[in-house]
């Protein structure tokens, strides 16, 4: 008979100083650290990036989960103040996830009195989403350099789910020589294709159908650019008209060169590659999501 397995209580640390030295302390006994910022309000994507860092460092090693809702990166009329915070479920769900441990530091901690330091990252925050989140890049990139700095050398996984932000903070830890790794994983997604997000459970029960709407356009884009198109504007046109049957705002639904989230030619190589990042309102949500042409599948299953 096999034992049940054991489900541990990560350690939980308030204290950016002490965050500091359970990192450095795990690298003196030659263990790894697997770090996975969020903002809580954790579901299956959030545990599958813990799952991911677990695999990384291996058994011994240390993962490490924060959970900080950033102010800096929300907007004057954005959902910081109505923001999930249940950090008790949190925790319970990291150590389902086997996390050891969980960074919970207070706004005061992270951001003292007197705090005059913001980090810029300037190309790839400005296409996607820069123009309708002023300072939102800023703000993600200030509290990701304090986060790293804090947890020293360590395998970073970001979800691809919110692409433009794994490109900026790649960029941003390989300009500052961080001794970060960042890695991107694949989005998680719900059975019927909509990335999981922790602002889904905002969506009415009406509006949550009509959010299928995303990956399906997603998914028109990727049949079309498997089926041989490859002229931009029609790939971009195909998602456009999708997204705009149903959702009720269209933000952008744009195409971009991967890495550097530079503009493309108006036509791509046979095996060029481009993200379709889209952002949208249903009802009053934001939904952002995105799929790599030329090497991601349809999002939505058919
Ligand atoms: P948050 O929205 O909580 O997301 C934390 C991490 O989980 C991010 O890397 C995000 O891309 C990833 N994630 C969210 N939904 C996912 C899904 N469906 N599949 C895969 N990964 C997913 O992103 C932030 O917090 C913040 O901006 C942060 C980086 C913590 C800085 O404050």
């Amino acid at each position: 008979m096999s034992s049940p397995e054991v489900i541990r209580a990560p350690e939980v640390i308030r204290a950016p100083e002490d965050f500091r030295a359970r990192c450095e302390r795990a690298r003196r006994d030659g263990l790894r650290v697997g770090f996975v910022p969020t903002m809580g309000a954790l579901h299956e994507g959030h545990l599958t990036l813990a799952r991911e860092a677990r695999r990384r460092v291996g058994e011994g090693g240390v993962v490490a989960v924060s959970i900080f809702v950033n102010p800096t990166q929300f907007g004057p009329h954005e959902d910081l103040a109505r923001y999930p915070r249940e950090l008790d479920a949190d925790v319970g769900r990291c150590a389902t996830a086997g996390v050891d441990v969980v960074f919970a530091p207070s706004v005061e901690a992270m951001y003292p009195p007197g705090d005059q330091t913001r980090v810029r990252v300037t190309k790839v925050s400005e296409p996607f989403c820069g123009p309708f989140r002023p300072g939102h890049f800023e703000g993600v990139a200030t509290v990701v350099t304090r986060l790293f700095v804090l947890a020293g050398a360590c395998d970073a996984v970001f979800g691809r789910k919110d692409y433009q932000q794994w490109r900026v903070l790649d960029r941003m830890a390989r300009d500052l020589f961080l001794p970060v790794e960042v890695i991107g994983h694949p989005t998680v997604r719900e059975a019927d294709g909509l990335a999981m997000s922790s602002r889904n459970r905002y969506l009415s029960v009406e509006d949550r159908l009509r959010a299928r709407v995303v990956p399906e356009a997603l998914s028109a884009a990727v049949r079309a650019y498997e089926g041989g198109e490859r002229d931009v504007a029609t790939l971009r046109s195909i998602a456009q008209a999708i997204l705009c049957e149903r959702a009720d705002k269209v933000e952008y639904a744009d195409l971009r060169e991967p890495v550097d989230l530079d503009e493309l030619p108006n036509a791509l190589a046979a095996d060029g590659r481009a993200v379709l990042a889209v952002a949208v309102r249903i009802g009053a949500t934001r939904l952002i999501d995105n799929v790599v042409l030329g090497e991601e599948r349809a999002p939505r299953p058919s």
